[in-house]
């Protein structure tokens, strides 16, 4: 199983079959899947369509409903963990997309986020196809060490992640939105940062480290998230 190489064709997929899916691999998959913070209690369902509000245009015959304890970086936690699931799907060819845009029908006080998936011939692309920013922008200054993270997918494509390298790999930010943006974005952009640290891990796997440091640099714009090593 070569994760790393989905990271490079992925995309949110919105177009899907309703074909059925034996969901035996998947929750084989979950339950190797590497935790960035392995004190957060989290857990996950999976939907057919009818037990969600879905209000995007396209629906999915599955919908993965993610719960978390909402503890420290929980969120984070969330985009990690679930974004190896969302590589390993494409990897035996079913699509998936993270969904912000719907709720669950019987409520959750614990429910975060939504991820929808499916059979799909639609759900990968060409490399020229991603709309990203550039490696300079991301970074303190252009590192083809960061691709992996630079194409991760992120809510409404906003890319909230800078890296800014250190000794052993790099602090990772997150960008403070403008008081519109943020309304939409608060909840999101910490999964996005930990979805761009998933693309880490795949593609450094043997290295990778997640740690807190308490002497980091505070950059105007910027949240301090955490540190990796890679
Ligand atoms: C946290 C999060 C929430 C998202 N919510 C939605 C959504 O509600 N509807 C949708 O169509 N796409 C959603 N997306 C998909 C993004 O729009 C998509 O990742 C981004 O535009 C980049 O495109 P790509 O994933 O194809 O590279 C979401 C993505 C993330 C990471």
């Amino acid at each position: 199983m070569n994760l790393e190489n989905q990271i490079y064709v992925r995309k949110s997929c919105r177009n899907y079959t309703d074909e059925e899916i034996d969901m035996t691999p998947i929750h084989e998959f979950i339950s190797n899947v590497k935790p960035l913070d392995d004190s957060i209690k989290y857990d996950y369902e999976i939907l057919t369509n009818d037990k969600v509000n879905i209000r995007t245009r396209w629906q999915a015959p599955y919908y993965l409903a993610l719960f978390s304890e909402k503890n420290g970086n929980y969120l984070e936690n969330l985009g990690f963990i679930f974004q190896q699931l969302s590589l390993y799907l494409q990897s035996i060819d079913i699509g998936s997309c993270w969904v912000g845009m719907a709720s669950l029908k019987e409520k959750r006080d614990d429910f975060v986020i939504s991820i929808s998936f499916g059979k799909s011939d639609k759900m990968t692309r060409d490399r020229s196809a991603f709309k990203r920013k550039s490696l300079a922008e991301i970074s303190d200054y252009a590192d083809e060490k960061l691709i992996p993270a630079q194409l991760a997918p992120s809510a409404i494509n906003s890319q909230p992640w800078y890296f800014k390298h250190s000794n052993d790999g790099f602090d990772v930010y997150q960008i403070k939105q403008n008081i519109i943006k943020r309304q939409v974005l608060k909840k999101w952009n910490p999964i996005d940062v930990g979805i761009s640290l998933a693309h880490m891990y795949v593609a450094n796997e043997e290295n990778f480290e997640f740690y807190k440091k308490t002497d980091f640099e505070n950059i105007k714009g910027y949240t301090y998230t955490g540190s990796i090593k890679i």
